[in-house]
């Protein structure tokens, strides 16, 4: 994570897949089980040399292999994952060495081996009670109960440890973690030694897991990790490669050649990038999209380059009318990653639909009216459920009640409803509607409204970046320089609102981009981050969705939260071709990774406005490319694109008038343009 080493056992993925790819080129199925076992042994010797022979073998095993797996004393046994059981992980904060606490705990353990055997005598009998509850059965809380036994007793072994030996294995935040989820009744241990790497938490429903993400996001500025995996599917061969993002010299070259590059790139079918073609949305489907139809609007379509975020690569399809806004952000991108690339997570893809009551009669009481919705939240949770069985089917679903007295006489309910991979417009306002008259009958109150809010303040992507001051450099300015002045630069967003609305307005030049790009809906986005940036000013009014600090190693540091309401499936991004081909360009498998990669898109165009502002200004960049559209609207056609865009820069006046002059002149001189496509 950007410049943090996460222990997720990177070094036994990578002994995995090495040895993966070998065994596949010689034709064998990374699925036969005999292939499967030969790969984990080569993978255990492979690890075992690169690193001089420390470490269990478990995290290769896992690797090699996938599922759920039992490993005990080099032997590796697969266990069915229990149906009942949610697990996620918490990040805490720091990294951890486990070569250290292991060599620390061993020297301890010679001088006092008294309190080491308790130790180790506290996390076996764990191990042994974990098991026995850690199963399927018909009583998930009864199992949960055992589990958290188990994870208490683990943690009573790990502090043990820590004391007898010193070894720094239960650091504060690891603490935090597990009596937070101890207040929601939920067990919580270290992963591996402990240290600070990552706490694993288990729950016995997604719903209980994702509150309890909420409120430490909310309450701690914690991150519960929603993109990792369990028992994931160990060696295969993907479908589609990782993406070459870097694309070098990308700008230079024509459209077909871009697309080429794309093509290869992403390993999608060159066929398929003919759906970015003029008239791709044909009028058939256009009429069936809106009302009224008379035609379409065409925008361009392009690709930012550079971006790396939780150290997977993407390609960054934009959709915008603005010159430099996909150059910028390319460019910024370019940094970010030279300082380890973005940092993202998000919160449970939760949405709100809102019930308006209205007091009827003279005699009413607010409180009242809100206590019997809350007294019968279990059954308003049922309810909404039923309005969406297939979204409960997909691992979403209601998710709790809230009631907000706004007015002596109106009380608003609020249903809040994990949407999974959906923006869910749709499902959150069928929800209000079908749970309305129900709360009319406990409350004897009259339902006004019913319809989702756009301020998704429940479902953000966190995303945070570190640049090295040298990635900054600018003419005229040495990097610490840069630093200094962007960080001047978000100091004056967070206390004047004026400047907090261009900087965001910087911001949505990369969010509207992808999102009009990936067929989703820009104006609730729009909607959405002003409101969430309402409040985020130093002094409390509405203040900059990005910040940028100076760390204490003197790397510019830029994080922000942005609610994100944005969906892969449903929608536009159905029915739209070019808006399927960008998801597809992308290669996101969930909403929640969209979000990251938009938040993504909207850092690096502020990086880029705030670091072009706080040294030459922006307007020399803008000019040039602005002069480009000054030429494509005087008609010049080919290469005339930019020599009559150069020439007008040099002129110093941009403007059609004198555009329509310059080209007639470097016409007449016989420059006329070859009929290649322009390198623009
Ligand atoms: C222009 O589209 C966006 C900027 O004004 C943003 C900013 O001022 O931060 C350059």
């Amino acid at each position: 994570m950007g410049a943090r080493k996460l222990g997720l056992g990177s070094s036994a993925a990578v002994a995995a897949s090495v040895i993966g790819y070998h065994l596949t080129a010689a034709g064998l199925d990374p699925f036969d089980p005999q292939v499967r076992e030969d790969a984990l042994s080569l993978a255990l010797a492979a690890h075992a040399e690169a690193q001089g022979g420390g470490g269990s073998g478990a995290d290769v095993a896992a690797a090699v292999l996938g599922g759920l797996l039992r490993f005990q004393d080099r032997k590796t046994r697969a266990v069915a994952m229990p149906q009942w059981a949610h697990i996620g992980f918490v990040d805490a904060g720091a990294p951890a060495v486990t070569s250290r606490f292991v060599a620390q705990v061993k020297a301890a353990a010679v001088e006092r081996p008294g309190p080491y055997a308790d130790a180790m005598g506290l996390l076996t009998g764990a191990v042994d009670q974990f098991l026995t509850a850690f199963r399927d059965s018909p009583d998930p809380a009864k199992s949960l109960a055992g589990v958290r036994e188990a994870t208490r007793r683990h943690n009573e072994g790990l502090r043990a440890l820590a004391t007898m030996s010193g070894a720094p294995i239960m650091t504060d935040a690891i603490e935090r973690i597990i009596a937070e989820a101890e207040v929601d009744g939920l067990a919580a241990k270290p992963s591996g030694a402990g240290g600070g790497d990552l706490v694993v938490v288990f729950a016995a429903s997604r719903a209980d897991l994702d509150r309890f993400g909420e409120r430490l996001h909310r309450e701690h500025k914690m991150a519960l990790l929603s993109d990792l995996k369990v028992a994931d599917r160990g060696i295969r061969a993907e479908d589609r490669i990782p993406p070459n993002p870097r694309l070098s010299g990308f700008f230079k070259l024509d459209i077909q050649a871009r697309r080429q590059a794309v093509a290869e790139a992403t390993g999608l079918d060159m066929a398929r990038l003919s759906d970015l073609d003029v008239g791709a949305l044909d009028m058939h489907r256009a009429n069936h999209m809106i009302e009224n139809v008379v035609g379409t609007l065409e925008l361009p379509l392009a690709i930012a380059t550079n971006f790396r975020i939780n150290g997977r690569d993407f390609l960054v399809p934009m959709c915008v009318e603005e010159a430099s806004v996909v150059a910028a952000a390319s460019n910024a991108a370019k940094m970010i990653r030279a300082g380890g690339g973005f940092s993202a997570h998000n919160d449970a893809p939760w949405m709100i639909a809102q019930v308006q009551l209205i007091a009827a009669g003279d005699s009413f009481d607010a409180q009242a009216a809100a206590a019997s919705v809350l007294e019968h939240k279990d059954e308003l949770l049922v309810m909404a459920d039923g309005a969406h069985p297939r979204l409960v089917e997909r691992g979403g679903g209601a998710r709790d009640i809230e009631v907000r007295v706004v007015d002596p006489a109106m009380v608003v309910v609020h249903i809040l409803v994990d949407c999974r991979d959906a923006m869910g417009a749709n499902l959150l306002n069928t929800v209000a509607e079908t749970v309305a008259p129900r709360l009319e009958a406990l409350t004897k109150w009259t339902a006004g409204l019913r319809i989702l809010s756009n301020l998704s303040d429940r479902r953000c992507s966190h995303i945070s970046a570190r640049i090295p001051p040298d990635a900054l450099k600018a003419e005229g300015f040495s990097g610490s320089e840069v630093v200094d002045r962007i960080v001047s630069a978000s100091r004056f967003a967070e206390l004047d609102p004026y400047r907090a609305t261009t900087h965001n307005k910087g911001i949505m030049n990369g969010v509207d981009a992808v999102v009009l790009a990936t067929g989703n809906d820009w104006r609730a986005m729009e909607a959405s981050a002003h409101a969430f940036a309402a409040t985020r000013g130093a002094n409390g009014g509405y203040g900059p969705l990005a910040v940028w600090r100076k760390g204490e190693d003197g790397w510019l540091e830029g994080s922000m939260s942005l609610p994100t309401a944005v969906g892969i499936v449903g929608g536009a991004t159905r029915v739209h071709p070019v808006a399927r081909l960008a998801l597809r360009i992308i290669g996101c498998t969930s909403g929640h990774e969209l979000g990251q990669v938009i938040a993504a898109a909207g850092l690096a165009s502020n990086l880029a406005a705030c670091r072009a502002l706080a040294t030459e200004g922006i307007q020399r960049g803008h000019m040039s490319l602005h002069a480009r559209s000054v030429a494509l609207g005087a008609g010049a056609e080919a290469d005339e694109v930019e020599r009559l865009a150069a020439a007008l820069v040099a002129d110093g006046e941009i403007k059609a008038e004198r555009a329509t002059a310059l080209l007639a002149k470097l016409r007449a001189a016989g420059g006329g343009g070859s009929k290649e496509p322009s390198a623009g």
